[in-house]
């Protein structure tokens, strides 16, 4: 089997927390020995869909990048990694795309209905696009593989649709991706209300660990982690709290969630979520001090976005021209 083409992109918001670095990030690291390429985009065009603030977006956007980097991204030799903007084919792809794409799909994007309830003042019509969106940055770079965390599932979905649509009414061109979210910790559920996934907006802020918080927080945040009743550091239904610890230190550790059950088996809530803490802390420790070093130098992180942008245009460029071609847009190729 050839190597498979890997696509993700990233909100760009500084508060990155642990659901986003172990359902995400994470695997962008590991999809780096594979992909071929593989290939990470910061997504700010997506981020103006819902209200936001132009120099903040700014800001947020070095902070993701810096992030990454500290994460372990390696865009000098073994990714790819760039800001949507940068590449126009992105929004080029999305008005072509959009003439495959069902309305009454977009319509029943969960995202889309969350988020626009969310929304105070306007419900804009690019929150309502966002999925053709994404289904562009995926098909502009015929990617085989999507390593996204599972709230993504629908609009991954939708991307295979809009390309076998496509490929239909215009002959084979555009690649339907997987999906491919991980097997332990896709859902990495709020320390204080673990029914709930940790995320940015609508978690508790006592359960939402955030990558770059310094040990001292992650500590006092698992020892208030809710856990369950009985006293068994076991993975049930009937224990969402246990079970979320179960798993984050499973990853943490990296080894399988029944390896933390056998060593805990007989301990008591207390000591387990301490372990907890000592696994989060030495897993993010080393990104939090990578980061304090990369993020004051802007001028390096323009430049490594602008090598990102020149090689990703490369990828895309060839396939929209194919794609304009198809859809007998612009002057015919020979
Ligand atoms: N919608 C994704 C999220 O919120 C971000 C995203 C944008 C994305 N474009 C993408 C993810 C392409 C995978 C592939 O997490």
């Amino acid at each position: 089997m050839s190597a498979p083409v890997i696509f993700s992109g990233i909100q760009p918001t500084g508060r990155k927390h642990l659901g986003n670095y172990i359902g995400a990030i994470r695997q962008y690291v590991e999809g780096q020995e594979r992909g071929e390429p593989a290939i990470f985009c910061i997504v700010d065009l997506h981020a103006i869909s819902v209200a936001y603030d132009p120099a903040e977006l700014r800001e947020r956007l070095y902070d993701t990048t810096a992030i990454l980097l500290a994460a372990g991204l390696d865009p000098a030799n073994q990714c790819v990694l760039f800001r949507q903007s940068d590449v126009r084919e992105h929004t080029e792809l999305t008005w072509l795309l959009s003439a495959v794409t069902s309305h009454g799909d977009l319509n029943r994007m969960h995202q889309f209905k969350d988020k626009s309830m969310r929304q105070r003042e306007l419900v804009s019509a690019a929150l309502f696009f966002y999925p053709v969106l994404m289904a562009s940055d995926v098909l502009a770079y015929r990617a085989t593989e999507v390593p996204v965390g599972d709230d993504q599932r629908q609009h991954v979905e939708l991307t295979r649709e809009i390309a076998r649509r496509f490929n239909e009414r215009f002959g084979e061109t555009l690649v339907e991706p997987e999906l491919q979210v991980p097997e332990v910790g896709a859902r990495i559920m709020d320390l204080q209300e673990p029914e709930r996934k940790m995320s940015t907006t609508g978690a508790t802020e006592a359960g939402t660990v955030y990558v770059l918080d310094e040990p001292a927080a992650i500590r006092k945040k698992f020892g208030s982690a809710v856990t369950d009743s009985g006293r068994e550091i076991l993975r049930g239904e009937e224990k969402p709290g246990i079970t979320n610890l179960i798993d984050i230190l499973a990853v943490a550790r990296g080894v399988g969630p029944a390896d933390i059950e056998r060593e805990f088996a007989g301990a008591g809530y207390g000591d387990f979520k301490k372990a907890v803490a000592e696994g989060v802390v030495e897993l993010l420790a080393p990104v939090r001090e990578r980061y304090a070093d990369l993020r004051p130098d802007e001028a390096a992180l323009e430049a490594t976005l602008a090598a990102g942008a020149e090689k990703a245009r490369a990828i895309a460029s060839p396939i929209l021209e194919k794609v304009r071609d198809r859809m007998g847009i612009g002057v015919p190729a020979r």
